[in-house]
Formats: C-alpha cells, structure tokens, sequence
C-alpha cells in the first residue's frame, strides 16, 4: 500500500531534518514546508543521498498537500503559522507535534509556562478543529534522529486528543527502524514528555553524551 504524504514544516532543522530523512527512507512522499523553498532546496541537495522522495515548498502548500503535518518549528513560531494557513488544512489531516517549550536561563535548559498546560495543547487550541493533533518525537535527540545509518534502538512516547490522531503518530514511528511508541494516552499528558525532553538534556549535559532517550521495560 502507497505510505501517506508527510508535510514536515521545519524539515531543515535539526530535529526536522533526521524525520524527513527517515521518513522519506521508510517509503513516505516526504515535503519540507520552509519559510524559503529554494534556500530549503538548497539545503536537501547537500544531504547529499539520494533522497528524491523529498520535495520542498512553502509551509502552505506543504500542509494542503500532505494528509500528516509534522511541526518541526520553534515553538514561538507555531501559532502563527498555524494562523496563517488554518485554511490550508485537507479534511482528516493530523498534526505531530514535534515541538518543546524549552528556553535556556544562564545556560540552564527550563520549559516555559504555556497556558493551554503544555506544547502540543497550545498546538490544539490553534489548530483548525477538524485537524488531529498528537505529540511524538519530543525526547529523541536531533543527533540520534540524524544518524540515518543506525537505528534508534529506543521509545517514543504519543499521546492525542483522539484514537485516531495517536494511531497516525505511532503508524511514522513504527515506520522508524528500532524505534517503538507508547501510547501514554490523552494530551493531558504532553507536558509529562515535555519534561522527559528536558531531562534528556540534563542527562546528556551531566555525562557529556549527546543522544540520551528512553526505553521502557515491562512492556
Ligand atoms: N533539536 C532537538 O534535539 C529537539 C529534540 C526534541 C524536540 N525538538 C523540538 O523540535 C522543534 C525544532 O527544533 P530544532 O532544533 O530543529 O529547531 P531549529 O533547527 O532552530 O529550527 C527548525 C526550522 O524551523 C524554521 N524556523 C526557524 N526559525 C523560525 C521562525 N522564527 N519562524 C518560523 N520558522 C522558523 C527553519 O526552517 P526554514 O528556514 O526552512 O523555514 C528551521 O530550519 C523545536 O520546537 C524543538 O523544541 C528539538
């Protein structure tokens, strides 16, 4: 069966880059929505590999195009750009949220105060309400993710506001080689992973590692 059409809005970041990558390697039409198209073109043909499942274009045209929506943004940019192209969204489209609220204070990594509780809560209340919202891919590092050529060897964590949303998140993640999604449930529980995030980055800062993630064991 033909895989779906991934947006991937901030696919040439750091955390956005490894999904498109290994999206695009497990079978799916990959479109990098960007701010440029053509500096973000630029930016893919020196990935180098042969990745011509991979397109890019405007954030707009991304989201219209593409049946699952990944924001791979800042997180100060998300609202706004879901403002600008609420009209953009197909019927039955859903959202991955990728994005952490984190800041650094004096060099310490902290999650900002979001008033709808947590990231991907504020990504529902901006969204357009036929749109699906879930959250996955907050606590594996860009690093890890980057590193095509080895599988990711732990889990990631979904929630969503509907069966439905949570099933297309773990469909990409299962579609990740040596990665395996646990369903935690609702999005009441994105701010939980949101802090699994920011305890990687302690984690990793403490024993000057760069790729700390999470498995869970009695599964
Ligand atoms: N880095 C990690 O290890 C990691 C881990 C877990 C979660 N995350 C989350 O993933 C998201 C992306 O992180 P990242 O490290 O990949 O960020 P990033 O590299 O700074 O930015 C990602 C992309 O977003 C676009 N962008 C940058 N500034 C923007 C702005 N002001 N408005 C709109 N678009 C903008 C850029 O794409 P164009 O120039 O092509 O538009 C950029 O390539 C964040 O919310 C982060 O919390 C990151």
């Amino acid at each position: 069966m033909a895989r779906r059409t991934i947006a991937v809005l901030g696919g040439t970041g750091r955390q956005g880059r490894g999904l498109a990558l290994r999206l695009a390697n497990a079978g799916y039409r990959t479109v990098i929505g960007s701010r440029d198209p053509d500096r973000a073109a630029a930016t893919v043909r020196e990935w180098g590999a042969n990745y011509d499942r991979i397109t890019t274009t405007s954030h707009g045209d991304a989201i219209a195009t593409s049946e699952i929506i990944i924001l791979a943004l800042p997180f100060d940019s998300v609202a706004s750009t879901l403002a600008q192209h609420a009209a953009r969204f197909a019927p039955a489209s859903c959202i991955v949220d990728v994005t952490v609220p984190v800041v650094f204070v004096s060099g310490n990594a902290a999650l900002t105060d979001v008033p709808e509780g947590s990231a991907t809560e504020h990504v529902r209340a901006h969204a357009p309400s036929h749109v699906g919202v879930a959250a996955a891919f907050k606590t594996i590092p860009a690093h890890a993710l980057d590193d095509v050529a080895h599988p990711l060897d732990c889990d990631e964590f979904v929630c969503g506001d509907s069966p439905q949303s949570r099933a297309t998140a773990i469909e990409l993640i299962d579609a990740i080689a040596g990665l395996r999604a646990i369903d935690v449930g609702p999005l009441s529980r994105a701010r939980s992973i949101e802090h699994l995030t920011l305890l990687a980055i302690g984690i990793n800062r403490r024993h000057k590692i760069r790729d700390a993630r999470f498995r869970i064991v009695g599964m």
